[in-house]
């Protein structure tokens, strides 16, 4: 019964991630221009400054490679709402710096596109977990991966100055923990692939039945990619 009813929740968070998909929408697009593809949901749950984050995002690095034609990825945090906390009114696990860079992320996921945002969250791990979320690393990252921080809206929602603590990012912050914890989402990093927990990476790698390899979960993708868009 918990099972189920958590599968729900975790389907209707992923659903509410995924573009939402019209059958009828998507079968007259398709006679205009030949795209008909279902891409598959997979949410990572994580926090931006946690060593297991950072290698999971480096794991699905190596997948999208791969796949990324076929996928809809996206970042959703882990934190506790608290009134007390001044900047943030987050408390994150690592501190205040892991909440801006979670604000720097989010908000460079909602404006950016897929590849510039990536690519910025991957430098900002590529500099150390410690780097994560400090201003200097986020407008470096943007600049290295090509992300307009001034004209693209990241940084007018992230603190023009990449402090991470503009009222648009820090809102989308506090939003997002309580969107993870619906989800069910305790741990970062937990794998969730078309609204189902296939891993999490929490010191070592647990409850991962598929493996936890690029190529297990580049299988499950492909897996999942051809259930939902068969016939
Ligand atoms: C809430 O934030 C305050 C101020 O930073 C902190 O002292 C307290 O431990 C936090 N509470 C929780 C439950 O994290």
């Amino acid at each position: 019964m918990r099972t189920t009813s958590r599968l729900f929740l975790l389907s209707l968070a992923s659903a509410a991630y995924s573009s939402v998909v019209d059958p009828l929408l998507v079968q007259s697009n398709d006679a205009v221009s030949g795209a008909q593809d279902v891409r598959v949901p997979i949410v990572l749950g994580v926090m931006s400054g946690c060593p297991d984050a950072l290698l999971c995002e480096s794991v699905f690095d190596h997948v999208l490679a791969r796949v990324s034609a076929k996928v809809d990825l996206s970042l959703t945090f882990i934190g506790t709402p608290n009134a007390s906390e001044p900047d943030f009114g987050v408390t994150c696990k690592h501190g205040p710096l892991e909440c801006a860079g979670n604000v720097q992320e989010l908000c460079a996921q909602k404006y950016a596109p897929f590849d510039r945002w990536w690519e910025f969250v991957q430098c900002q791990n590529f500099q150390g977990r410690y780097e994560v979320g400090k201003p200097e690393t986020a407008l470096k990252c943007a600049k290295s991966a090509q992300l307009d921080w001034e004209n693209s809206g990241v940084g007018a929602c992230a603190g023009l100055n990449g402090d991470g603590k503009a009222e648009e990012g820090v809102r989308l912050l506090r939003e997002n923990v309580v969107v993870t914890a619906k989800m069910g989402i305790e741990k970062s990093c937990t794998v969730i692939i078309n609204g189902r927990q296939v891993c999490i990476r929490d010191g070592s790698w647990k409850q991962c039945e598929g493996g936890h390899e690029p190529a297990d979960f580049i299988r499950q993708i492909e897996e999942e990619y051809s259930k939902l868009n068969q016939g």
